[in-house]
């Protein structure tokens, strides 16, 4: 699963912080967000260069160490990534890159003001949200959702649309609403062509196990 294109002081760093996590954010989460970063990235610049590609794996591996929901102390992770001695090495240009994507590719980082990232952040953000759509999605979504004491669904909670990151992290929910709330629609979100045509396969595998659900729900 790891990379070819990593190396291990981050491939270390990463298993030290998100090995024991729960909630979705877990290692293999940011090994396939790795892995299928690069792949995507080959598939449009098939001469694309080794450090590009390192780049790329790197930023995939590390994206989620200094999320929110996942350290307390982002500040800390943040001097942890730039002291690794693969990104020392990394070019300036490369290093805020890094700093720019990890920063600003999440969800909710998005919500009320759409960034803009570098084209190789890009890849990495479209590997990120393809991760939470199809087979993997769904168990995430649940994973997430149990590991915060969110019911399953409840027709009694409304499904509601957040556009600001305060309402998107605390009103009520429910995992199935999370699908109708972001996970239908991060399809329209994507950045590249390989990642918006997986992205549409995913969806409309999520879509039918809804319909399932709901069809069992109501059987
Ligand atoms: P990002 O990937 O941009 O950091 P999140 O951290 O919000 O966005 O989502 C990461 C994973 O956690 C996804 O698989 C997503 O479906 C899941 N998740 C986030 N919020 C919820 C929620 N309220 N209910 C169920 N799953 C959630
Ligand atoms: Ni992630």
């Amino acid at each position: 699963m790891t990379s070819l294109y990593v190396a291990d002081d981050v491939v270390t760093l990463a298993k030290q912080i998100l090995g024991s996590d729960t909630t979705g954010h877990d290692f293999y989460h940011v090994a396939r967000v790795a892995r299928n970063a690069v792949r995507l990235y080959r598939e449009d610049f098939p001469l694309a260069s080794p450090s590009t590609l390192q780049l790329i794996a790197t930023m995939g591996y590390l994206h989620d160490v200094v999320d929110e929901k996942v350290t307390a102390t982002p500040t800390t992770r943040w001097h942890q990534i730039m002291a690794l001695p693969t990104v020392c090495r990394f070019t300036p240009e490369d290093q805020e890159i890094l700093r720019t994507t990890i920063t600003h590719m999440s969800y909710a980082a998005n919500l009320e003001h759409h960034f803009e990232l570098p084209v190789p952040g890009q890849y990495v953000q479209d590997a990120d949200r393809l991760d939470a759509l199809g087979a993997i999605g769904i168990a995430r979504a649940f994973a997430y959702g149990g590991a915060h004491h969110h019911p399953i669904y409840d027709p009694t909670i409304p499904v509601v649309m957040s556009s600001n990151r305060e309402t998107y992290r605390h009103h009520k929910e429910t995992s199935i609403n999370h699908f109708y709330e972001k996970l239908l629609h991060l399809e329209a979100t994507m950045n590249t062509t390989a990642g918006k045509k997986l992205a549409h396969t995913r969806t409309a595998y999520m879509r039918a196990f809804l319909d399932e659900f709901m069809h069992e729900w109501n059987e």
